[in-house]
């Protein structure tokens, strides 16, 4: 795919939850773009939004020094979708000025720096004309067809180290320490950062968990005079009970014949999931109640996003960042840069949106915790 069209003009954007590392990222494409592919760079705010809105800001190499460790996005970030953008007083499909966005700035290509719902945002300006490359960040690690996102890293170092930290309370007043930490509806920084500190007990969900086991596994511990446990949940967890009304609704939701139908399991899953938000604050009183044991609960929420990237992360947004302006450079677009091993490939679109890498119950990671001790509620 050679195109040696050098001197193009390039928009980026920032999309989705922010992350560690996006600027290190917007870095790595500019500063390739700009001193090996003579590149132009038009900054968008606040995700898809300014680019539907048309806010802007350029950016030169001043503006890419000395971003490398700084946590966030200089660009802004929101969650809108191209579809579902308001712009004056009406709601309606925005693509169509996202194209006039696009065109009025005789942009090349779009760079999109997002999770997976910006994987499918950039699908959607794909298929209508517009030349778009993605880079794979969030702290959850579930983008697909990668073997990882920049983001990630940072928050496994953080939730590792505050579940490291409540050891220390958690022994000193003989306590169960229940700790929720991110990953959407991944396990993979829950697990990874449980396994990292040490924790007891890893609840997930892509296992789902009956308390009464848990209880049991902080019986046994004060039983071998162990009278402290650390429980890593991710926001995600789910009891079984749970899991199986979630099931139901989804098969429900699939077996809707009328729109009526649709919007009344569609009502019943957001009900559900709103009730969900507090499950660990239930989780903890209920453990205090079965095992008799004093329970506290820890929320590291948007902790595990902030702050600089670790050098990981640096690296890994930096190479993915070069890596996004070589293809550029090459004539690439409808692709994401993906990991793979030691590598970093381009990946279609197409086999990108919509797929989740969600944590293998019978993988290594599980397994090893297992052998190790690790109860997982099932
Ligand atoms: O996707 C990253 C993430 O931090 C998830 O782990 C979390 O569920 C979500 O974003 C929180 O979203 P917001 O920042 O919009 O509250």
């Amino acid at each position: 795919m050679q195109d040696d069209g050098m001197g193009k003009h390039i928009g980026i954007l920032t999309s989705g939850g922010d992350c560690p590392g996006l600027n290190a990222a917007i870095r790595g494409v500019g500063k390739a773009g700009i001193r090996a592919f003579d590149m132009q760079f038009l900054g968008f705010l606040n995700g898809f939004r300014g680019l539907a809105q048309d806010r802007t800001m350029k950016l030169e190499s001043d503006m890419l020094s000395g971003i490398l460790t700084d946590g966030g996005t200089i660009l802004g970030t929101s969650r809108d979708k191209p579809h579902k953008i308001t712009v004056g007083d009406k709601t309606k499909n925005m693509t169509d000025a996202i194209i006039d966005t696009y065109e009025r700035h005789h942009l090349d290509a779009l760079v999109c720096l997002g999770g997976g719902g910006t994987q499918k945002n950039a699908l959607r300006l794909k298929e209508a004309g517009l030349k778009v490359v993605t880079l794979p960040k969030t702290i959850d690690k579930d983008v697909g067809k990668t073997d990882i996102t920049f983001g990630f890293d940072t928050a496994l170092g953080i939730a590792t180290e505050a579940i490291d930290r409540v050891h220390s309370t958690a022994t000193s007043h003989s306590r169960v320490l229940v700790v929720e930490i991110m990953g959407h509806r991944a396990g993979w920084l829950a697990l990874e950062s449980g396994l990292a500190g040490g924790a007891d007990v890893v609840l997930i969900p892509e296992i789902p968990y009956q308390t009464e086991k848990v209880a049991d596994a902080i019986r046994e511990r004060s039983k071998a005079g162990k009278h402290f446990s650390i429980v890593a949940v991710a926001e995600g967890a789910m009891t079984v009970d749970q899991s199986n009304r979630i099931e139901e609704l989804l098969e429900q939701k699939a077996a809707a014949m009328s729109k009526e139908e649709k919007s009344a399991v569609s009502a019943e899953l957001s009900a559900f999931h709103e009730e969900h938000v507090s499950h660990t604050q239930k989780l903890t009183s209920d453990l205090e109640e079965i095992t008799g044991c004093e329970s506290r609960l820890t929320i590291l929420g948007h902790i595990q996003r902030g702050g600089t990237p670790s050098p990981y992360d640096r690296v890994l947004a930096t190479r993915l960042g070069t890596a996004c302006a070589q293809f550029l450079n090459d004539g690439g677009d409808g692709y994401m840069m993906a990991v793979r091993g030691e590598e970093i490939v381009p990946v279609p679109l197409e086999e990108v949106a919509g797929v989740k890498n969600l944590v293998d119950p019978n993988g290594h990671t599980v397994r090893s915790a297992k052998l190790v001790g690790t109860c997982f509620g099932d």
